[in-house]
């Protein structure tokens, strides 16, 4: 798997350049679930496309920019579903965005996610990855990724990022939320996954929620590219994720593009929405 990590550091680098000296406007195309497309979200995924064609022991990817899977070498062990520019839209009001990737074997589900990455593009460029253990790596003069630290959350967080657009909440979930609120914790919420998500877990905890709403009673964040990626680094630092009642890891998608309510957090937080949720 070694191999897969350095193409991730290789189309880290490209992405990175890109992203500081390249267009952000839009092109004239549209993803599979309807985005516009921004220049930098197609050149990201060429990026990685190729980095990843050049890896004998990758069977298939899937990208959250494209419809269909890619078969790349049928000798390969390993599929990988990523997203190549997560919270793209941010980019022209110059916040950070990032990639983020999950490695299979057999197919997409929780149970098969074998391990996960995901880069930060923002003021220093930041690697996380997760195997046995979540370890976070920083990209030096040289291009070169240099251990920086190991990852481990708290039992509780200070932190509350609440996603999603609060007309369209539940009554026990605005409550929740407000308890929340009304105990101490902070509002930090950037509209980036990535970076939503890197903030809590450097921070030691707290609670990241996209829940199911009237509007998108299945929330809007992807099992693959995105969800599942994201819970296997929550429990492997020591926290947890669910999608209100069930751990988001025991979950098979019927589709590589399907979305889940989700909730990232330390223990005493999943703990609050198991209850409100329950
Ligand atoms: O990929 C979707 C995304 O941009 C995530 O990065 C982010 O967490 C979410 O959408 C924000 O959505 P909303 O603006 O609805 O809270
Ligand atoms: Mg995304």
């Amino acid at each position: 798997m070694t191999e897969i990590f350095e193409a991730i550091k290789r189309s880290a680098v490209k992405i990175n350049e890109a992203i500081m000296y390249d267009d952000t406007g839009y092109s004239k195309e549209c993803n599979s679930t309807g985005d516009t497309q921004l220049k930098l979200d197609i050149k990201s995924d060429i990026f990685i496309e190729n980095e990843f064609k050049k890896i004998t022991s990758i069977k298939e990817i899937v990208s959250e920019e494209k419809e269909n899977k890619t078969s790349l070498h049928a000798k390969g062990e390993y599929l990988i579903g990523y997203d190549p520019l997560d919270g793209s839209s941010l980019l022209d009001v110059d916040q950070s965005v990032g990639s983020i990737f999950g490695i299979y074997k057999h197919n997409y589900s929780g149970k098969n996610l074998l391990a996960s990455a995901y880069v930060v593009y923002g003021p220093r460029v930041e690697l996380v990855i997760a195997t046995d253990k979540v370890r976070m790596y920083r990209l030096n003069r040289k291009d070169e990724f240099y251990f920086y630290k190991e990852i481990k959350l708290n039992q509780k967080g200070k932190l509350n990022a609440p996603g999603s657009t609060q007309m369209c909440w539940s009554v026990h979930h605005r409550k929740m939320i407000d308890d929340i609120f009304k105990d101490g914790y902070r509002l930090r919420y950037s509209g980036g996954m990535v970076l939503d998500l890197h903030h809590i877990l450097l921070k030691g905890g707290g609670l990241f929620s996209y829940p199911g709403t009237s509007d998108l009673p299945k929330g809007k964040l992807r099992l693959v590219f995105e969800v599942f990626p994201f819970a296997f680094i929550f429990e492997k630092a020591g926290g947890r994720s669910i999608d209100g009642k069930n751990r988001i890891l025991d979950l098979t998608p019927s589709h590589p593009h399907d979305t889940s309510p989700c909730f990232f957090g330390s223990n005493s937080e999943i703990d609050r929405v198991l209850k409100t949720y329950e």
